[in-house]
């Protein structure tokens, strides 16, 4: 199935988001932008998980075009990010299971574009830290280091991790060492049994206990409560379940994928963007994820060249991230250096609501390129 199509609208939605980029570039520099909440994107830590799709941004831009003035700034704003975030590599309290996200979209982005050795060692590096949080007994990564009052840490895996499972697809690729990828899929077989309900709805947080390895219980995570909806986590699920059939080929990855996108779908009816939380009451629907719907997109995209069903999800795909470019992308002459409006970072905990997100932004231009042709992988 051939996701690519050469509507006007979607040149100009590319081109805008391109010169967005490149003109947020001259400002942001080599920091590590978050949420932009009044039009202007914060600096964030290089150690947050989301440290790694400002420089993967600036790759998925700087690919289109290698030859563009501004291509020669964009490489090196990149490779800057990745030098700090080796810094994290160093301290094992600093790294989690976002490890993925992180260096898919730097070091491993840098060795696929330019070749860079650095970029590949910095990856393999990243790899062997998430391997090295596999629970054996669970078998599932561990997510966070942090204590906290309300799960024991030791035990908790969530849904997000299953984006992150492509560095050990990658890794397994590069070192012809089979385990990474057998990590990754037994994770994403627990993840498939212990999060994905019947109805193809998806929790965020499932805690185990750390010294068996059985599941205890769900919690609601950055969903509105245990048994509810999740939208940006319904999306992970739908998009890292495609990717890990995309890597291994098997079936049960691709069934997963599709209940997941089926719920997403089901859920989002006409609307383009979702609510924050697909079974949100009634008071707490005020609030919007635009991330959500571009990570769902992205991953729909993914859906239309491995399911049966592609041309379902290739229309679902680009009425969403259409709908994205022509509803919630300021034009090019505001100032707003967001892409994309009305993203919920955690509604729970009352953090970023309705802005821009640096990761809406990146997997809304993911998806633009991937409906322009674009097959590789971030
Ligand atoms: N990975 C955390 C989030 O999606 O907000």
């Amino acid at each position: 199935m051939n996701t690519s199509t050469s509507a006007t609208w979607l040149e100009e939605a590319w081109q805008q988001g391109v010169h967005k980029t490149i003109r947020n570039a001259k400002r942001i520099q080599d920091t590590f932008p978050h949420i932009s909440p009044q039009g202007v994107y914060d600096k964030n830590d290089p150690e947050w998980w989301t440290a790694g799709f400002w420089p993967g941004l600036l790759w998925l831009v700087y690919r289109d075009d290698p030859q563009h003035e501004a291509a020669a700034d964009l490489q090196r704003i990149a490779a800057s990010c990745e030098r700090q975030l080796e810094d994290c590599l160093r301290d094992p309290d600093l790294v989690d299971h976002d490890l993925g996200f992180v260096w898919l979209l730097s070091g491993v982005a840098r060795y696929r574009q330019m070749g860079s050795e650095d970029g590949r060692r910095r990856g393999m590096l990243a790899a062997n830290l998430l391997a090295a949080r596999f629970h054996v007994r669970g078998e599932f990564i561990r997510a966070w280091n942090f204590r906290s009052s309300m799960m024991d840490t030791r035990g908790v895996a969530i849904i997000d991790s299953m984006m992150n499972l492509p560095l050990l697809y990658w890794a397994s690729e590069q070192s012809s060492d089979p385990r990474f990828r057998w990590l990754a899929e037994a994770h994403a077989d627990t993840v498939a049994r212990e999060f994905v309900r019947a109805d193809g709805s998806i929790c965020h947080v499932v805690e185990f206990d750390p010294h068996t390895g059985q599941k205890l219980r769900e919690h609601g995570g950055q969903g509105h409560a245990p048994g509810s909806a999740w939208a940006r986590g319904t999306a992970w699920a739908l998009h890292g379940f495609a990717l890990s059939f995309r890597y291994t080929g098997e079936a049960r990855y691709l069934e997963t994928a599709e209940r997941a996108a089926d719920f997403f779908l089901a859920m989002l009816g006409e609307d383009i963007v979702p609510v924050w939380d697909f079974r949100a009451p009634a008071e707490h629907r005020a609030a919007w994820d635009s991330s959500a719907a571009a990570i769902a997109a992205s991953g729909l995209f993914e859906l239309a060249k491995l399911s049966p069903r592609g041309p379902t999800y290739a229309a679902a795909g680009e009425r969403i991230v259409r709908g994205l470019y022509e509803r919630y992308s300021p034009a090019e002459s505001v100032a707003e250096e967001g892409l994309i409006m009305q993203g919920t970072v955690h509604y729970p905990e009352g953090r970023g609501i309705n802005v821009p997100i640096i990761y809406g932004d990146y997997f809304y231009m993911e998806a633009l390129a991937k409906l322009r042709g674009y097959e590789g992988l971030f």
